[in-house]
């Protein structure tokens, strides 16, 4: 069975004290979570190492970074290489966020880099796609989105897409309030995964652990997790409240 994950991406939220209120309120609470299903929590890097002493022996849950930059080492400063996130036991890295294409100016060639950057050094990346509001109104979404796995993801061999999770992230969803229902959600999943299959095989294809983000909160999770392509989310907003984001974490145990 496919990997389910609640993933959470605190952006740059949080000081260290609300940053420490909201992991002790997640981590000091039990979930009833199968063998298959995960939560990774993403938060700003300087809190990394607090979250996974903290969650370290929490099953289930996972840490996982934000961003990381396309070299191992080097005169970049200011930057965090996929290999010191490894070096403190982050499994998890996103990459290709809207916000990071958007306003760092983050392109197809340098995310596919940072995918091999976080393969090479061990981590599961959560490679981010999803096209914006004008492309949606145009109905020219499932080209655009494919374009993006062929630009970042395709060069990958089957051994390494096994270790990459996609999250489907429409950009008109992101931090609106309007998510994609969840038919538009698993029609584009349904979509992901057959270009997947396309370009890998049936198996690969069956197998790729595929996110919703974009306004999923409390009271959508279920009905988005529902659909039989969507298999979790990747969670901004909702995910700074406690409450709210252990309600999703309920909903994805309760779904599959
Ligand atoms: P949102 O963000 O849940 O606040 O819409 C999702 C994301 O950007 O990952």
């Amino acid at each position: 069975m496919r990997k389910k994950i609640a993933a959470a991406n605190w952006k740059m939220h949080c000081t260290l004290t609300e940053a420490t209120a909201l992991a002790e309120r997640i981590a000091h609470t039990s979930f009833s979570l199968s063998e298959h299903q995960e939560v990774v929590i993403c938060p700003p890097f300087v809190y990394l190492m607090m979250l996974r002493q903290m969650l370290q022996q929490k099953p289930h849950f996972h840490v996982g970074a934000q961003n990381c930059f396309t070299e191992s080492s080097g005169a970049y400063t200011g930057e965090i290489s996929a290999s010191m996130l490894a070096s403190i036991g982050v499994e998890y890295v996103i990459i290709g966020h809207s916000e990071r294409r958007q306003y760092f100016g983050e392109t197809s060639g340098m995310l596919a880099r940072k995918l091999d950057m976080a393969l090479q050094h061990g981590l599961k990346p959560i490679f981010c796609c999803g096209e914006p509001l004008e492309v949606r109104q145009q109905e020219a979404q499932n080209a655009y989105v494919l374009t993006q796995l062929k630009e970042s993801l395709f060069h990958l061999s089957a051994e390494q897409l096994a270790r990459v999770i996609i999250a489907y992230e429409p950009i008109w969803a992101i931090g609106t309030g309007l998510n994609a229902t969840p038919h538009q959600a698993q029609q584009m999943h349904a979509f992901i995964r057959h270009c997947i299959s396309e370009q890998y095989g049936t198996q690969p294809a069956q197998d790729i652990t595929i996110l919703y983000g974009g306004s999923l909160k409390a009271s959508n999770a279920a009905e988005l997790f529902a659909c039989p392509d969507v298999d979790g989310g990747l969670v901004g907003g909702a995910s700074l409240k406690a409450e709210e984001f252990k309600q999703i974490i309920n909903a994805l145990s309760a779904a599959h």
